[in-house]
């Protein structure tokens, strides 16, 4: 028997960046993101004597063997402590059929990671929620704990250093507020430094203390409202000003994380010129690679497609905010 969950990735809007334990994803700060429709990931399980992770459209190393080989390891720990001790078979044969490009800082973990457990729930026949199918996806990837939901999620940090220690939750589903993510890829490339390596080095930075504080003290909350009152000018603000605070941190810890490109710089030079001239609700964010997400509304939604398909020599994907991870 294979069991087949779907799922997409998800942007933040308040960033995930630098861990307090690395071994669980637990994160240093809550984030906030939307989960967008597409590009869809695929995951199938089923049961197997050893692990086979099989991708259609990438050649999986041993590093993506391994990191798959660790999750279902600390899965396994975590639907023990619930109370399922032999739920999950010796191994898995998983399949991966993905639309995303890899590495380019579209969160395609996000989306593995939170259809693999999903899909994995629904092999065990276990009865779960999904707060704990976003635990067992943060322990693949952090950010996967919030793809789980549809609409905007969050994580919310308990405190603990246990493995629970850090939850997704639905803040909305996808009818509250019909935003869009248009994507501008300017270069796929896969980047040199993911960022799973880079979050163990955040705390380097002499502004990580100051951002994690900036987080805890008002922009997880704002971000929060903005998105329950659905005030795009809020939204905009706080969601502009964490990216580049991100980014800021990137490029001063030790070793240096240089994601965003020329390209990017001039995209989102360009973006700001278009708000101020034509007074578009449109917002910016990047993530961990040079690739521009530009969250609009319905009403700027064609201005916006438009925008993008006059850069050249850019791979463009246009998303709207989606249903999150189910079994299909
Ligand atoms: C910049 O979730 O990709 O996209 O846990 O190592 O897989 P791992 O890290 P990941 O980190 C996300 C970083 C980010 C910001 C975000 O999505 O919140």
């Amino acid at each position: 028997m294979s069991i087949t969950a779907r799922s997409a990735p998800n942007i933040a809007l308040i960033k995930y960046w630098g861990n307090r334990n690395d071994t669980y994803r637990l994160c240093a700060a809550n984030s906030t993101s939307m989960t967008l429709n597409i590009p869809g990931v695929r995951v199938s399980v089923a049961h197997a004597d050893t692990l086979v992770v099989h991708s259609l459209n990438k050649q999986m190393t041993e590093k993506d063997t391994l990191r798959f080989a660790e999750t279902l390891r600390l899965i396994r720990g975590y639907l023990g402590s619930l109370g399922y001790d032999r739920a999950l078979p010796a191994s898995l044969h998983i399949e991966i059929d993905s639309e995303i490009p890899p590495s380019i800082g579209l969160a395609s973990s996000s989306a593995v990671f939170s259809a693999l457990p999903k899909a994995i729930a629904g092999l065990l026949d276990a009865d779960l929620t999904d707060e704990q199918i976003s635990v067992m996806a943060r322990l693949g990837s952090g950010s996967a704990a919030r793809s789980i939901f549809g609409g905007f999620s969050a994580i919310r940090n308990t405190g603990g250093n246990d493995i629970d220690s850090a939850v997704g939750w639905q803040i909305v589903d996808e009818h509250h507020w019909q935003l869009h993510d248009i994507i501008i890829v300017p270069s796929t490339q896969e980047k040199k430094v993911g960022s799973s390596e880079g979050h163990a080095f955040a705390q380097t930075s002499p502004h990580f203390a100051e951002r994690i504080r900036a987080i805890k003290e008002y922009r997880q909350q704002e971000c929060i409202d903005a998105i329950e009152q659905k005030d795009f000018e809020k939204l905009q603000h706080i969601a502009e000003e964490d990216c580049m605070d991100m980014h800021r941190c990137m490029e001063t810890q030790q070793p240096p994380l240089h994601y965003l490109s020329s390209e990017t710089l001039r995209i989102v030079g360009e973006v700001k010129q278009l708000r101020e001239a034509e007074h578009i609700p449109v917002l910016y964010t990047m993530d961990a690679g040079p690739t521009v997400h530009l969250f609009c509304t319905n009403e700027a939604r064609n201005r916006i497609v438009e925008f993008a398909h006059e850069q050249a020599d850019c791979t463009i994907f246009k998303a709207s905010i989606g249903p999150g991870t189910h079994l299909v």
